[in-house]
């Protein structure tokens, strides 16, 4: 098969990585890539949300897969565009369809959709500028601390955690007048739920589903998981604490529940579904729902899976899950991300990346990096995942900590702590 990835970052280096390995990929590419996935594919130019763009290098290269990597061109309609268009319609493409996708594209549909199908998540109310007033009455008489959380789509920046009163009466105002643009035109105003996260990842035909390995990721920019947010800086697989008791509560509560919910509305959701969850004193929650897989925690998913991935997608296509059985390694994985000096706030891009191919013993997926002059440079805020895989995470981690210092480019950061908080 001739396979596209759509998408950039180190989740789609990882996918390029694993499909590259199937004998089912006859040539791989993916658009528009970066520096690491040029060196296993063809990276093609073009804006993923652009679908003309991407019908057209689809046509010119005959490709029979592709595989959506972010959520935007999911949540867009890229999978309708595709199957409304007959000279796509014999292309296979993995990922929810539009309506599906509002499970990350809109965080009051993917809170109604829990609350319908008795789906364990924090309390909730949605509001919008018509319900100015009756929100301020709700914030009022609403425990400490308070989340806002944007409706649509907000690059990761749309959730709020307000520590008093003042502050969340405020932020409510700002983003109900556009603080995040046509994103915050609802405000859905939650419940704090204290606990410990992790990410849990299915694959789905619609009918049937299968549960890829478990990871965690760590957020926040600072040691000990403070500052602000980021895509991710770091993440670890198997997780200790999701053990056997807690995993079967997640199956039955939220993952069932969740499929036969999607059959019931006739949504036909066919791809990935990430469970962002918590823990609350030993039962999960969820906090979101993502259309896709996450990142970084593809980076040490995929290479915990011995399936062919390729073999999996397609089953996905022909809603053929239920034959297939899932084998993971024994080994754990964990991954460091190195970031540009100043991520996530404003950085420089374009500095030299030295030490790359010194390094052995971990894979490293690109994410912001490209190549100028015949050499690698930053390209982005998240630059390289580096991932290590041994008998146990913290092994892994002192490989991948060992080869994050050997890497070197202007203005390196990385946390030093990953895993360190279980
Ligand atoms: P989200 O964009 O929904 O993933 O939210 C970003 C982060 O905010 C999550 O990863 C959590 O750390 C935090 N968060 C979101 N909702 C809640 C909640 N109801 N209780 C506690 N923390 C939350
Ligand atoms: N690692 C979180 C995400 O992919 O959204």
């Amino acid at each position: 098969m001739r396979i596209l990835i759509l998408g950039s970052g180190g989740r789609e280096h990882t996918f390029a990585w694993k499909i590259k390995k199937s004998s089912s990929c006859s040539a791989l590419f993916v658009a528009p890539g970066n520096a690491g996935t040029a060196e296993i594919g063809t990276n093609l130019e073009a804006d993923v949300n652009n679908f003309p763009a991407i019908k057209k290098i689809v046509k010119e290269n005959a490709i029979d897969l592709v595989l959506v990597g972010p959520e935007a061109p999911l949540v867009n309609g890229i999978v309708d565009y595709f199957e409304q268009d007959p000279e796509l319609k014999q292309v296979v493409i993995i990922g929810p369809n539009k309506v599906s996708a509002q499970l990350e594209g809109s965080k009051a549909f993917a809170k109604a959709f829990m609350v319908k199908n008795d789906i364990p998540t924090a309390s909730y109310e949605t509001f919008t500028k018509e319900t100015l007033s009756k929100g301020k009455a709700y914030l009022a008489e609403h425990a400490l601390p308070i989340v806002l959380k944007a409706d649509g789509l907000a690059a990761g920046k749309g959730v709020l955690i307000c520590e008093d009163y003042a502050t969340a009466d405020e932020e409510f105002d700002k983003m109900l007048n556009g603080k995040f643009g046509d994103a915050s035109q609802k405000v859905v105003v939650e419940q704090f739920l204290s606990g410990i996260e992790f990410s849990v990842f299915v694959i789905t035909d619609g009918k049937n589903y299968q549960i890829l390995p478990v990871a965690k990721d760590y957020k926040r920019i600072g040691e000990g998981d403070t500052g602000p947010n980021t895509g991710g800086m770091g993440s670890i697989s198997p997780v200790r604490f999701v053990d056997h008791e807690l995993m079967t509560k997640v199956e039955k509560r939220i993952i069932q529940p969740t499929i036969a919910g999607l059959n019931k509305e006739g949504y036909a959701y066919k791809g990935f579904i990430f469970f962002g969850l918590i823990n609350v004193k030993g039962d999960p929650y969820v906090i979101e729902y993502n259309c896709r897989m996450g990142d970084p925690e593809t980076q040490v998913v995929l290479p915990r899976l011995q399936n062919d991935l390729v073999e999996l997608l397609v089953a996905t296509d022909q809603g053929g899950l239920d034959r297939v059985k899932i084998e993971v390694s024994d080994e754990a994985a964990s991954t460091v991300i190195l970031v540009s000096g100043g991520y996530p706030g404003p950085y420089e891009k374009g500095k030299a990346i030295y030490g790359i191919e010194a390094i052995s013993d971990s894979l490293l997926f690109h994410a912001g990096t490209r190549i100028s002059n015949g050499e690698i440079v930053t390209n982005g805020g998240r630059v390289i995942a580096v991932t290590s895989r041994a008998r146990n995470y913290e092994d892994a981690l002192n490989v991948s900590y060992k080869n994050a210092e050997l890497i070197r480019f202007d203005g390196k950061y990385f946390r030093t702590d990953i895993g360190f908080d279980l």
